[in-house]
């Protein structure tokens, strides 16, 4: 008997001590770093190119990395919850030392695709990847951040490091992973296929269906359609005073969906933020005021096409607020 309480023991001490290395390893090694294999890349863009960049940056980047003074320098991030630590989004004005001007096109491209930073370093689901955006808007994207725009001047402010918790870099070593950088271009459907374009707005360029679906931790990034409850909402998210918002069911359900309203109610909440019942959305939905007509009416056009699901998101913000706002 009391052999057999040794060898349990020893077994313990082993499983006590591996538990403690694991544990080791995650808080000291912190987010796990990658090998950088940026595409030679040099984009050459027109000015239209970076007028689309500008305007995609200002539905894309600027929510995140404008600071108060109108530059692209990065900022506290203010509704990160607690159980993740603490992130700064960073300089990414043209400054070539503290800046995105340090980047070469192609280290650009392959972070905004893969989350890896030029320094190997895994960027922490804080910061959105782009897989699925066509390599023209992406590097509308890049031209513009290589521009005189105003909001780019360099700027030689450094942002604290992010001060990720153990959750965040556990989650980085065994859940969130680089997404693989795509071996062929990516083209967008032309405007005039309507459904496919919608579907192109919604899942690849400014991606409302992660916000829009119930979590982010069971969001399918890769096949954004096989998310588990996609675009019936009910994802908790803080505002800026740490209340939880719950986002729309977004699918054609006709009680708990968009199913009853008009084209012309969504595309005002889309581009202005007005609520066919007279209310304005509230953060963080925040209007995309540089959307076109045409484009918030594709998108329309493709929840229509979308599985109706029904998800009271209502009763969640009532009776089971606590259980939610908890998780
Ligand atoms: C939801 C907030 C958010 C949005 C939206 C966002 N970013 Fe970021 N970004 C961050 C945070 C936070 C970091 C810091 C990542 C880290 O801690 O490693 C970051 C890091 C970066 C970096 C790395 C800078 C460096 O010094 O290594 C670049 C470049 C960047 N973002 C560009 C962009 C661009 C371009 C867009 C729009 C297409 C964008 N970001 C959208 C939050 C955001
Ligand atoms: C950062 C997360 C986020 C993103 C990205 C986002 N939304 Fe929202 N959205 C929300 C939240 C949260 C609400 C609920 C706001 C409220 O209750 O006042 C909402 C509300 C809405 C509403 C109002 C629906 C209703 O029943 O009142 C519409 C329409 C909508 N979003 C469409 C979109 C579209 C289209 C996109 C992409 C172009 C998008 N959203 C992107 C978070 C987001």
């Amino acid at each position: 008997m009391k052999k057999v309480f040794k060898i349990l023991g020893i077994l313990l001490g082993v499983i006590v001590l591996l538990a403690l290395t694991g544990a080791a390893v995650v808080h000291f090694g912190g987010i796990p770093t990658y090998e950088v294999n940026a595409p030679d890349l040099k984009v050459t863009a027109d000015s239209a190119m970076v007028a689309e960049g500008k305007r995609l940056s200002s539905m894309l980047c600027s929510k995140c990395h404008m600071a108060q003074n109108g530059k692209l320098e990065g900022q506290l991030m203010p509704d990160l919850p607690a159980e993740f630590g603490k992130a700064w989004s960073l300089n990414i004005t043209r400054h070539p030392e503290y800046g995105a001007g340090r980047y070469t096109d192609g280290e650009l491209a392959y972070l905004l695709r893969t989350g890896i930073k030029r320094n190997g370093e895994y960027a922490p689901p804080w910061m959105p990847k782009f897989p699925h955006i066509s390599d023209y808007d992406l590097h509308s994207i890049i031209a513009y951040l290589r521009s005189d725009a105003p909001e780019l001047e360099p700027s030689d402010k450094v942002q604290p490091a992010s001060q990720p918790s153990f959750l965040t870099k556990l989650l980085c070593r065994v859940a969130f992973k680089p997404l693989p950088y795509p071996t062929e271009e990516i083209v967008a459907p032309p405007p005039g296929d309507k459904v496919a374009f919608g579907k192109y707005l919604a899942t690849g360029k400014v991606d409302c269906y992660g916000c829009h679906s119930p979590s982010f931790e069971t969001m399918n990034i890769m096949e954004p359609e096989k998310t588990p409850g996609y675009f019936s909402g009910g994802n908790a998210m803080p505002n800026l005073e740490g209340e939880i918002i719950y986002t729309r069911n977004l699918t054609p359900d006709k009680e708990t969906g968009i199913g009853n309203w008009t084209e012309e109610q969504f595309v005002k909440a889309v581009r202005f933020g007005q609520l066919p019942n007279g209310g304005a959305v509230r953060y963080p939905m925040e209007p995309f005021a540089a959307m076109t007509e045409e484009e918030a009416s594709a998108i329309w056009a493709y929840l229509q096409t979308i599985p109706a699901i029904r998800n009271d998101v209502d009763a969640l913000s009532s009776g089971q607020e606590n259980a939610h706002a908890s998780k």
